[in-house]
């Protein structure tokens, strides 16, 4: 069965939500941007392009079933003023707001089309986002194939031709329409017997590695295994049968001009430990994670969370023997009154990245150390 975190048909969207995961697969239904900004900001959907691409569609759903202007003029301001609304659920992962310039660019040329009309206007809405979720997974793929061409072309293959890499995040069908980013390049080296083994972090706070990534290697039955984010470092000094990582891959949020990228948190401490061992730093992205608007990392704003995602951990009751799904807890696992620092990303800077895998290829440094990503537009 294929893993989906977005169902979506004319009319109707339901998400997965990825707060019971890995413990109960649960869909919502999501009726409209109100809908959609409240599962995004609570993260029971969340990874940069599934964020782009629910919000996208939930207003798609909405003008489908609600009684619309036929005044082209009305339905455009209306469409406006949703996605203004929705790019305001979280900030740093740009996917949304590159979803929603191009839904207005396409609105505002229906709009000023001779024969303008509001179901005109809500057509070409409603098509041009059922396009992205379509494009989203032929991206995925093609992220996936570069990727794990240039890791094999460019990394140690002398253990029969296999490699180990190391993940962080969740960067796959669950963040993503389908297939995934970096973890999309997992799955294409491990469909042409290339991987070894995988290892993914467990990613603090939010467990996205251990909740999420774990739950979606264990579901393609890929050998993985899971690692503390302090681990990683102490990981990538073994160099055994199984624990060889040639290569760490990751997602991004928002790549800058430079190539700058913000990712989870925790993403540039594993940079530098893998520029530390010799070992390659990719980022997995498709274009639509690209923001030539923002020169550098300097600019990217990096969104903060409540500190109790810190502080309480929520899960279903283990007695130290079984499960009991029946019954969810939070424990409090820190000091109370301590003071928290949350933020949910961080950016790695682009002198520790080797390569930045798109859909139409791996952009790499020039002789001077300098990113073109201009160049892949
Ligand atoms: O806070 P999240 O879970 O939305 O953060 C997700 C990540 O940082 C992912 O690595 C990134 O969005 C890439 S998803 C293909």
């Amino acid at each position: 069965m294929v893993l989906q975190a977005i169902k979506y048909s004319r009319g109707q969207l339901e998400i997965l939500d990825q707060l019971k995961l890995p413990h109960a697969e649960e869909y919502d239904h999501i009726y409209s941007s109100t809908d959609a900004w409240h599962a995004i900001k609570e993260m029971r959907t969340r990874g940069a392009p599934a964020i782009a691409i629910v919000a996208a569609l939930a207003l798609a759903v909405e003008l489908e079933n609600m009684k619309l202007s036929p005044i082209a003029e009305e339905v455009k301001a209306f469409i406006d003023e949703k996605l203004e609304y929705l790019i305001t659920s979280r900030p740093t992962a740009v996917n949304l707001a590159d979803a929603a310039r191009k839904l207005r660019k396409v609105v505002d040329a229906a709009a000023a089309r001779a024969d303008a009309s509001g179901s005109n206007v809500k057509n070409a809405y409603i098509g041009a986002a059922e396009q992205m979720l379509v494009n989203d997974v032929q991206d995925n793929e093609a992220i996936g194939k570069h990727g794990a061409e240039w890791i094999l072309t460019n990394t140690d293959t002398s253990r029969n031709g296999q490699v180990s890499v190391l993940t962080h995040c969740n960067t796959g069908s669950l963040a993503t329409a389908g297939y995934g980013t970096a973890l999309g390049i997992i799955r294409s080296l491990h469909s042409q017997g290339s991987l070894k083994h995988a290892f993914c972090t467990e990613t603090r706070p939010y467990n996205q590695g251990s909740r999420l990534t774990a739950f979606e290697l264990v579901h393609e039955k890929i050998p993985a295994t899971l690692i503390t984010d302090s681990m990683a470092a102490a990981l990538l000094r073994l160099k055994g049968p199984t624990e060889n990582i040639t290569a760490i891959v990751v997602g991004a949020d928002r790549v800058a001009a430079n190539g700058d990228t913000a990712n989870k948190i925790g993403t540039y401490s594993l940079a530098i430990a893998a520029r530390h061992h010799g070992i390659k730093f990719l980022v997995a992205a498709p274009r639509t994670t690209i923001d030539l608007s923002t020169k550098s990392g300097k600019d990217i704003v990096i969104e903060e969370r409540p500190g109790k995602e810190i502080t309480l951990i929520k899960g279903p009751r283990h007695d130290g023997v079984s499960l009991d799904l029946n019954v969810v807890e939070t424990v409090s696992i820190a000091a109370n009154g301590i003071g928290v620092w949350n933020p949910a990303f961080d950016v790695t800077p682009a002198k520790l990245i080797d390569g930045i895998v798109t859909e139409v290829g791996v952009v790499e440094k020039d002789s001077e150390g300098v990113f073109h990503l201009d160049g892949i537009f």
